[in-house]
């Protein structure tokens, strides 16, 4: 049997209800994936009838949908300040926070001239591969654990012409102007508790019992001008204690006006 598009968008939206805070935003990412399509060609061709090799496709991905699986390890891709950036499940999903602290991090970096940043747990590169995009003069060294995280970052740097601004970091002893990072932040409880979380490498998540071994680490590590980094909401009292004992910090809240943004020097 053939369903026109626009009868396939409304069961999809309906099947994920519940399981996604956007469900029809999803039912039509989904689809535009299957298709080959963007939305637009969608929204102009509603009567469009999906054949059965198409319409077993999207029941595939729509089943992965509905067991929660973030969109971006489905369609392997997320846009990141514009740029279209591959992702895998080996990597964290990027999260738009994110780019707040990188939008924050390129505007003072113009600001102040600043060209040499390390950026610690590069996952699938989006922090430092942005500031290379955006910032003509900018040299990036990247840091992470992860085999997988690095190849991707050097897979990304590709895809946007940046190879040649990133490099991996060798030695600890370099001077940065910025040493920025999205570390793993959550305490153990609370990933325990946020099941949502769970498609997602856990040592990209996680740090520590109390969420802080990163920071502690990272502030202990490299002497740049400014360490840049993102933090949890509520800004906890344990990671007060810990800028408090290194000097002077400033932190900033996100649009959805949560604490999101940690500067120090
Ligand atoms: C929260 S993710 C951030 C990824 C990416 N920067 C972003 O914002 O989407 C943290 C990253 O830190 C990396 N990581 C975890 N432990 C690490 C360690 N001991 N040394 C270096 N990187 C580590 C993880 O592999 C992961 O890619």
């Amino acid at each position: 049997m053939e369903f026109d598009l626009r009868n396939v968008l409304n069961f999809a939206s309906a099947y994920l209800e519940g399981k996604s805070l956007s469900p029809r935003l999803d039912a039509e990412i989904l689809l535009s994936f299957v298709l080959s399509k963007d939305k637009i060609w969608i929204y102009s061709n509603f009567d469009f009838k999906l054949d059965e090799k198409c319409a077993k496709k999207y029941q595939e991905v729509l089943n992965k949908r509905y067991k929660e699986m973030p969109i971006a390890y489905i369609i392997g891709k997320k846009e990141f300040m514009g740029l279209d950036f591959k992702i895998t499940d080996k990597v964290l999903v990027p999260r738009p926070e994110t780019e707040e602290l990188v939008e924050k991090l390129i505007c003072d970096s113009r600001k102040y001239g600043w060209k040499k940043f390390l950026d610690f747990g590069s996952g699938s590169g989006v922090i430092s591969i942005s500031l290379a995009k955006f910032l003509p003069n900018a040299e990036v060294w990247v840091v992470d654990e992860s085999k997988d995280a690095l190849d991707l970052t050097v897979e990304n740097a590709k895809k946007f012409g940046v190879e040649e601004k990133i490099h991996i970091a060798q030695t600890e002893t370099e001077r940065f102007d910025v040493v920025v990072s999205n570390p793993p932040y959550l305490t153990k409880a609370e990933w325990n508790s946020s099941a949502d979380l769970h498609f997602e490498p856990y040592e990209a998540l996680v740090g520590g019992e109390d969420g802080n071994d990163f920071y502690r680490m990272i502030l202990a590590t490299y002497r740049p001008k400014r360490f840049y980094f993102e933090i949890a909401h509520p800004f906890r009292e344990s990671l007060k204690e810990i800028f408090d004992n290194f000097g002077k910090y400033e932190i900033i809240k996100d649009l959805s006006g949560r604490d999101r943004i940690a500067i120090l020097w």
